[in-house]
């Protein structure tokens, strides 16, 4: 039987959902484990949550799944929070909550989020006809940041570096969010540092602060001759040592095998797998 916040203790679906968030084979991936921040992000979309909440419930109140959307017309686009189902209410109330919350969007694309692991949300998407996006890796690696003088060859780049930067740069990222220019702005938000071959850069990292102690890497490419000769781990210790930071973060795409069996071989671990589901309806 599906539900509104008006039929059910808005505490008692909370917490159903904070224990759902727990782990990422049953958790949306917006939201983190910590009940206070779930709570403070739920009240903080666009549409109240207790507006667009969908329970499913048995006669007697006990909660086995739930599901919130947020939207934007502008954009055309809503953002399904779920559904959170146990796995025995899964092939029932699942497609039954998916489209309670989407049909209250006034929009024709849908996403949703969760860890590649939750194979309930993989099966739920498919089966109400959701596709299945690339999957987005995120790693991180704590450790001190290289010692001495200079631990890695690398240099700070310039203007000058620009043609072989964009060269670099369009051809491993094209259409990124970043341009050329932006990654060598020195009054923008990136820093980037080249290692030179014989005429003109071979290799490049681009980064920027994040938090307190970590470094955040945009962009990383070493020039296809020039692999497997370790620049690209140096690339690594120079944003480190540039930076300072001992923890150094950054995503992959699941379509770059080599870029994930490098991060592994640096001891990087990931700390979370992310697959977009999408949704798109006649207008
Ligand atoms: C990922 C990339 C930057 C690695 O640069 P690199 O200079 O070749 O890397 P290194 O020589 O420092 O490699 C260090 C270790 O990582 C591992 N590694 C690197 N490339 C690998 C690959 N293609 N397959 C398996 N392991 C690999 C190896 O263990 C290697 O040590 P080894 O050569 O002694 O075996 C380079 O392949 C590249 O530019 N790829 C395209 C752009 C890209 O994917 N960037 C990252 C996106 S975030």
């Amino acid at each position: 039987m599906l539900m509104t916040s008006q039929d059910i203790d808005p505490q008692a679906v909370l917490g159903f959902i904070v224990r759902r968030q727990q782990t990422p084979e049953t958790a949306c991936a917006y939201l983190g484990t910590d009940p206070s921040e779930i709570r403070a992000d739920l009240e903080g979309l666009d549409q109240h949550w207790l507006e667009t909440v969908r329970i499913s419930a048995s006669a007697d109140g006990r909660i086995h799944g739930a599901a919130v959307v947020e939207w934007d017309e502008e954009l055309d686009r809503s953002w399904v929070h779920g559904p959170w189902v146990e796995e025995d209410a899964l092939r029932t109330a699942g497609p039954e909550l998916l489209a309670a919350v989407t049909a209250q969007a006034p929009v024709t694309a849908h996403e949703m989020y969760a860890d590649v692991a939750h194979d309930g949300l993989a099966w739920l998407a498919q089966h109400c006809g959701w596709r299945a996006g690339e999957a987005n890796f995120e790693y991180s690696r704590t450790s001190p940041p290289p010692a001495g003088p200079q631990a890695s060859d690398a240099r700070a780049a310039t203007g000058a570096d620009e043609p072989t930067l964009r060269e670099l740069h369009e051809r491993e990222f094209p259409g990124t969010y970043a341009t050329t220019e932006q990654l060598l702005d020195p009054d923008g938000t990136y820093s980037t540092s080249v290692i030179d071959g014989e005429r003109a850069p071979v290799g490049y990292v681009s980064w920027q602060l994040q938090g307190e102690a970590a470094v955040y890497i945009d962009f990383l490419a070493v020039h296809p001759g020039a692999r497997r000769k370790g620049l690209g781990q140096r690339l690594i210790a120079a944003a480190q040592e540039a930076s300072g930071r001992s923890t150094v973060a950054l995503t992959v795409d699941e379509h770059r095998p080599d870029a994930r069996a490098f991060y592994a071989a640096l001891g990087f671990t990931v700390t979370a797998a992310t697959r977009p589901y999408r949704l798109q309806r006649p207008a």
